[in-house]
């Protein structure tokens, strides 16, 4: 990951965050959190900085970091396309609607694309089975029902919408 500016600020950020927490047991779950929401992900240098900066190892860090799934040690797009691959989805084609996406923004799955716009996931049951198959734009935008020729359009409002 290259360090810019504004990684510099990312890091001084955390290490307010980390300077809060002194003193405070338990706490590596928490600042991972804030490492992921600061850099989008967990890249092996901001783990081994945790781990100095907590005095654990460094394989300690990334224990805790591949045990849970909601840490992610791969960037990720600005817009997360999130597939349902559950069972309801699935039978509904959601694998059709992943290989729609995928093709569409030439990726493979978990690839951001070249514009960082866009990385594509399939999850697990997203708990709207009536309305599958289902697709998950960042935290909250859903679409239902979705074909794969619904995916052109539902791409093209997150590129221009986007900067
Ligand atoms: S299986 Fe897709 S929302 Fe439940």
């Amino acid at each position: 990951m290259e360090t810019c500016e504004k990684h510099i600020e990312l890091y001084k950020e955390l290490d307010k965050y980390i300077e809060n927490l002194k003193g405070k047991k338990g706490v590596l779950i928490n600042v991972l959190h804030k490492a992921q929401e600061l850099f989008g992900w967990l890249p092996s240098e901001v783990q081994e900085y945790i781990a100095e900066k907590l005095n654990v190892s460094p394989s300690t860090v990334y224990g805790v970091v591949t045990f849970y799934n909601f840490f992610s040690t791969k960037p990720k797009g600005k817009n997360q396309v999130k597939i349902c691959l559950g069972t309801a989805c699935y039978v509904k084609g959601a694998d059709r609607v992943m290989e729609r996406f995928l093709s569409e923004l030439g990726v493979s799955e978990g690839e951001v694309t070249k514009d960082g716009k866009f990385s594509v996931h399939g999850v697990r049951c997203l708990g709207a089975c009536s309305m599958a198959p289902v697709v998950l734009i960042g935290e909250k935008d859903f679409y239902g029902k979705v074909t794969p020729d619904m995916v052109p359009k539902i791409i093209k409002k997150y590129k221009e919408g986007g900067e």
